[in-house]
């Protein structure tokens, strides 16, 4: 299982210190928290940090947009080359569409699902995706609870997946807790926010869950 670190829980002065030093070996994937302030509460940050960030690390790009209207926001990414351009289900009534765009582009395709959504709404869209993005915390916010309920959908969203060419992400309230049952279900990428950036130690967080991902206990 691959982890893909939320700069939206680090500092955001420090990031040109933080993202250098990164362990490509420990952290697979930098996420990108990108919030509109009208899909979800927050606003974080665009295109512009994100072209930012791209230059201050080599490790790949997994960009996670938490907008109305996608359609407008994915073009201005397609530059950045990100390994991953995901959108959510709630936010377009044109997905087939809009994934169809992303890759033509050569960029893998996720689409993202809140808490409360049925996996039925993707249903249809799984001929078109590279990945799907179970929330586990309702968006717009680093630090919350995994949801209850969280593991039995990401077990059904395996089975709908099923021998499909998809990978499984989970973003929300990942951590020592609960990152072992994750990998038990075959999740294929974790997103972790404060899980990685508290402390000031993202590397030696980022070696514990990996390690937690192993052993079902936890590991100080
Ligand atoms: C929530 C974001 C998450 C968040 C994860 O809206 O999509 O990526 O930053 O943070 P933690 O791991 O702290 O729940
Ligand atoms: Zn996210």
């Amino acid at each position: 299982m691959k982890l893909s670190a939320s700069v939206l829980a680090a500092p955001i002065t420090g990031l040109e210190r933080i993202l250098p030093e990164l362990n490509p070996s420990l952290v697979d994937y930098i996420h990108i928290d990108v919030m509109d302030g009208n899909f979800v509460p927050q606003i974080s940050f665009g295109e512009s940090i994100t072209k930012e960030i791209s230059h201050l690390t080599k490790i790949p790009l997994d960009v996670h947009l938490m907008v109305n209207t996608p359609e407008k926001e994915v073009p201005k990414y397609f530059s950045l080359r990100p390994e991953f351009i995901t959108f959510h289900i709630e936010t377009t009534d044109f997905s087939v569409r809009l994934a169809e765009q992303i890759r033509s582009q050569e960029i893998k395709v996720g689409v993202s699902l809140n808490p409360a959504t049925p996996l039925s709404s993707i249903q249809y869209l799984l001929d078109y995706v590279d990945l799907v993005l179970i929330m586990t915390v309702d968006p717009g916010f680093y630090g919350q609870s995994f949801v209850k309920g969280g593991f039995k959908k990401i077990a059904e969203a395996k089975e709908m997946i099923g021998t499909r060419n998809i990978l499984l992400e989970v973003d929300g309230g990942v951590g020592l807790n609960n990152i072992h049952k994750l990998n038990e279900l075959g999740v294929d990428i974790c997103v972790a926010g404060s899980a990685i950036f508290k402390n000031g130690e993202p590397n030696q967080n980022a070696k514990n869950l990996k390690k937690a991902m192993e052993v079902s206990f936890q590991v100080t």
